[in-house]
């Protein structure tokens, strides 16, 4: 029997991306009102994702201080949510965008995650806490395996309980759950992101080389259900092997892909995802994966159905 989603870590979520996680100069920045929050709950999600770019908004050298005004912004954001009774998942993002590797910059990622950390250690269970988004290039699984217990044990300084995602290195791939190592803790969730095939997800994608020759990628047929079988297959897996509950935080298909083959591909990674227990949050509420339509206010039909199927 398939498990209700809302019966699994996280359940049914959707990230509130290029908010505020945008870095100077985005052109879609997504600036969140009151009104998002209601139409996430009323829609049936059980979770948001806030991602946020601390250190785009924290001193350079010691003590690191998080802007006051940004944290303000933090605040309200998932105040509204917890006041909606929805899970947040807070994160760090960008931090590598900014040109530095966390670990060659210990001392500034740890303050951050301390202040973080100690500002919201009142906050519900509801929160959760997510140590580093997509662990890339520099920052290999072992120099991440070495940084990880170092940033979980500044959270847990404040927050002993608090739950605590942690993704795989390689940008959160599902092949590198792998070379994770988790550390000792009773309230830690797995991480991964799913894009795959990136030639169907990203294409016409401008940050991603070469994305322009994709465009018209399609997805449906017989192969690609199974390849998304066996890739969440691999994930669900590790983490039985490993005792740890999983989500995805991030699935998505950008806007330049059909929009019939973008919710085949959403609601096939959805439901495969519940079949095996793992919760999700879909790749991003209203920019540029979105599937919220900020232009007429109204959720992207074939989109929210694939997420959040009513009758
Ligand atoms: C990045 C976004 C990007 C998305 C899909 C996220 O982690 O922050 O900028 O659009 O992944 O590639």
């Amino acid at each position: 029997m398939p498990r209700s989603s809302s019966s699994v870590t996280l359940g049914s979520g959707i990230n509130l991306g290029n908010a505020l996680d945008a870095l100077d100069g985005h052109e879609h920045a997504l600036q969140l009102r009151r009104r998002y929050f209601d139409e996430i709950k009323a829609a049936g999600f059980d979770t948001v994702r806030l991602p946020v770019a601390w250190s785009a908004h924290a001193e350079q050298t010691a003590p690191y201080a998080i802007g006051q005004d940004f944290f303000q912004r933090v605040d309200r954001a998932v105040d509204e949510a917890l006041a909606r009774d929805l899970n947040v998942v807070l994160n760090m993002h960008h931090y590598h965008e900014l040109n530095h590797t966390p670990d060659e910059q210990t001392e500034r990622f740890l303050a951050l995650w301390r202040q973080i950390a100690t500002r919201y250690a009142a906050h519900p269970d509801l929160l959760h806490f997510e140590l580093l988004n997509e662990p890339r290039a520099a920052m290999t699984a072992q120099r991440w395996n070495t940084l990880l217990p170092h940033a979980l044990a500044a959270v847990r300084e404040s927050n002993p309980e608090r739950t605590v995602l942690i993704g795989a290195a390689e940008m959160n791939d599902i092949h590198a759950l792998a070379k994770l190592e988790l550390p000792d803790d009773d309230h830690l969730v797995a991480t991964v992101h799913y894009y795959a095939p990136f030639e169907f997800t990203h294409q016409g994608a401008s940050w991603v080389e070469g994305a322009a020759s994709w465009l018209g990628t399609t997805w449906g047929g017989e192969a690609d259900r199974k390849a998304v079988d066996d890739d969440l297959g691999v994930a669900a897996a590790w983490a039985d092997a490993h005792g740890v509950p999983l989500f995805i935080g991030e699935f998505g298909a950008y806007e330049q892909a059909d929009m019939d083959s973008r919710a085949r591909w959403t609601a096939c990674v959805r439901e495969k995802a519940e079949l095996l227990g793992i919760g999700w949050a879909y790749w991003e509420f209203g920019t540029d994966f979105s599937a919220y339509a900020r232009e007429t206010d109204t959720w992207r039909e074939p989109l929210r159905q694939a997420l959040i199927p009513t009758m």
